[in-house]
């Protein structure tokens, strides 16, 4: 498959949740702002919650916001969260009472784009393929573009599971979601996030395509060649040219070089 490119995606997140002050988020939208960004790639950050506001309103309206992260449904009355779900791991009942804002706020506060499925909400929090293509669903039905993060654990890679652990998780978004049209994958092989241990762009292609044909086979040749499918995993500003010659890579997901401007606007710039 050659997937035409209308435009390639890049997106950021600013260091999963944890980083960022008011004056770190300063400094970063000044270095963004004045940098010099190719126009054919979109560009997304994805700051933390408490920052959003900030971001948005000094910011260049050349990048678009993302949430890393968003409810399905509504919110409950619980005084100091935003909300509370159960779910089963395997058998047992848990309770979570965490501070996911629900999908409508997300837009409300102008983000044009949520991050699921990333694999620190499924290996640390829990969240299940299941409830995740579930978060999507609902994300789309609001307005909301979704960065659909997939990705194989390093023993699973050793098992020789990649592919069925990347199927299967596409699966469950192609299951819940009305329509591609506003959808990015983000491969991201758990093993390479913030490990400093990249996947060479053989192995990155090679699960791209993979990705790509089985679109193609299920859900449509259409959606297959239209939906951009971006490479997390210790990207930066020397390596992201190699990736992004890859004829599947179509982007990147960043977090630690996504802290440093002039570095972040370098693999943007790569990505052409
Ligand atoms: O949250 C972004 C992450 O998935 C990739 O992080 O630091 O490996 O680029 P990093």
């Amino acid at each position: 498959l050659s997937p035409p490119k209308p435009s390639r995606a890049v997106v950021a997140m600013a260091g999963s949740g944890k980083n960022g002050t008011k004056d770190s988020i300063s400094k970063l939208v000044a270095d963004l702002n004045s940098a010099k960004l190719e126009p054919d790639v979109d560009v997304v950050v994805a700051p933390p919650f408490l920052y959003i506001d900030q971001v948005k309103n000094s910011l260049t309206d050349r990048i678009e916001i993302s949430a890393q992260n968003s409810w399905v449904g509504k919110g409950g009355a619980f005084t100091g969260e935003i909300r509370y779900y159960f779910f089963y791991v395997p058998s047992v009942l848990h309770a979570v009472f965490d501070a996911i804002p629900i999908a409508e706020q997300v837009k409300d506060i102008g983000c044009k784009w949520v991050v699921l499925g990333h694999s620190e909400r499924r290996h640390i929090i829990g969240e299940n393929d299941e409830f995740i293509g579930k978060k999507a669903a609902y994300a789309l039905n609001q307005g909301l573009g979704v960065i659909a993060c997939i990705g194989e654990l390093l023993e699973e890679r050793e098992a020789g599971r990649t592919f069925d652990v990347c199927f299967q998780q596409l699966k469950a978004y192609a299951d819940a979601v009305p329509s591609w049209d506003n959808i990015v994958i983000a491969y991201e092989p758990v093993w390479a996030i913030g490990t400093g241990k990249v996947a060479t762009p053989q192995q990155a292609q090679e699960v791209h395509v993979a990705l790509r044909d089985w679109l193609k086979k299920n859900v449509s040749e259409e959606v297959a060649s239209k939906t951009r499918i971006i490479y997390g995993g210790s990207v930066n500003g020397g390596n992201s040219a190699e990736l992004a010659k890859q004829e599947d890579i179509d982007g990147f997901l960043v977090g630690g070089a996504s802290l440093k401007g002039p570095e972040f606007a370098t693999i943007v710039n790569s990505v052409t």
